[in-house]
C-alpha cells in the first residue's frame, strides 16, 4: 500500500490522517498516512529518511514549510511564488517534487461557500506566510486585493512582489474605514492569542462575508467581531484545510475529492 504522512513539530493535534483516510473511502484508494513528528533540528533527515523507506507524499506543517521549499529538487510555480512547501511528491525518478496547497485550497472553501466571485474586492489582513501563500490563487482568479497588516512595511513588500500578478493594493490599516469589500479575511494568527486584528468595524455590513484562516471549537474572536457587527456570512479555516488537503490529494492521486462531506464529519467531531 502506498505510504504518506504529515511532517510537523508539534503533530499530535494534526487532522491530515484523519482527512486523508475520508478521501481514501470516497474514492476507493488504498493508501496509509501517519503523523511524524519531526525533531527541529533533523526535519530534513527525518523527511529524506521517510521517502527512502517507500513513502509516496508527505504533508508539511508548522514549523517547516520553508525548510520543506529547500529540501526538495522541484517546485511547481505556486509553491515557487510562496516560497513555501506544504506537500512533497516523490516522482518516477525518485527526485522529490514540492508544491503548496494552502491557496487552492482556501479558494476552494471560499466557492464552496459562494463567498466569492472572480471580481470579488478582497480585504485581506496579515502579511506572513498564510497570506503568502494565499494571494497567487486568488489573484489569478481574479479577485481585487487590498492588503492591511499591523506592520505596515510587510504589506509593502508583498505589494512589490505580487501586485505584477493581478489586482493588488496595499493599504495602512488606520486607512480603511467603509465597508468597500465583498469579503474581508483574517489570515493573522491572531486569534491563537484570542485577539482580534485592529480593524474599523465600518467594513462589516450583512453584505460583507467574513473568512478567518484561524479555526477553534468555538467561534473565533474574528468572527466573534464581526458578527457583533452585523456579518451573517461567517466562516472558520476549517474548510481550508480540508481543502488543502483535497489538493494534496489531487497531486498524488490525480482525483479531487469533495471536501462538504469530510468537512460536516469534522464539524461534528470539532463543535
Ligand atoms: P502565519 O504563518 O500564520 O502567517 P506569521 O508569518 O508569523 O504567521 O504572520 C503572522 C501575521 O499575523 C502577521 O501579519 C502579524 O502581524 P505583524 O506583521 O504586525 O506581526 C499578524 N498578527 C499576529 N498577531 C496579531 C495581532 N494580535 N493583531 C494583529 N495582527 C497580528
Amino acid at each position: 500500500m502506498e505510504m504518506f504522512a504529515v511532517f510537523g513539530n508539534p503533530i499530535q493535534h494534526s487532522k491530515s490522517p484523519v482527512i486523508h483516510k475520508m478521501f481514501a473511502e470516497q474514492t476507493g484508494i488504498a493508501l496509509e498516512y501517519e503523523k511524524i513528528l519531526a525533531p527541529v533540528e533533523g526535519f530534513e533527515q527525518s523527511l529524506i529518511g521517510f521517502f527512502s523507506q517507500g513513502g509516496k507524499g508527505a504533508n508539511i506543517t508548522l514549523p517547516f514549510k520553508e525548510r520543506a521549499f529547500q529540501v526538495v529538487s522541484e517546485l511547481t510555480t505556486r509553491a515557487q511564488t510562496c516560497g513555501a512547501v506544504n506537500t512533497v511528491m516523490k516522482l518516477d525518478d525518485n527526485r522529490l517534487l514540492g508544491d503548496n496547497t494552502d491557496g487552492m485550497g482556501l479558494l476552494l472553501d471560499l466557492q464552496r461557500l459562494k463567498f466569492i466571485h472572480p471580481n470579488s474586492r478582497i480585504l485581506m489582513i496579515g502579511a506572513g506566510g498564510a497570506t503568502r501563500g494565499a494571494l497567487l490563487p486568488l489573484l489569478e482568479y481574479g479577485c481585487d486585493i487590498t492588503l492591511a497588516n499591523r506592520t505596515f512595511s510587510k504589506v509593502e513588500l508583498l505589494v512589490n512582489e505580487f501586485s505584477a500578478l493581478g489586482k493588488m493594493c496595499g493599504k495602512e490599516i488606520s486607512q480603511i474605514v467603509s465597508a468597500d469589500f465583498d469579503l474581508v479575511i483574517n489570515a493573522t494568527s491572531s486569534g491563537v492569542s484570542g485577539e482580534v486584528p485592529a480593524i474599523n468595524p465600518n467594513v462589516f455590513s450583512d453584505q460583507v462575508a467574513c473568512y478567518d484562516m484561524f479555526y477553534q471549537s468555538s467561534l473565533t474572536p474574528f468572527l466573534e467581531f464581526a458578527t457583533q457587527h452585523q456579518v451573517t456570512k461567517i466562516a472558520d479555516g476549517l474548510g481550508m484545510l480540508v481543502g488543502q488537503a483535497a489538493f494534496s490529494f489531487k497531486l498524488w492521486h490525480g482525483i479531487l475529492p469533495e471536501i462538504a462531506p469530510v468537512l460536516s464529519t469534522l464539524y461534528k467531531e470539532l463543535k
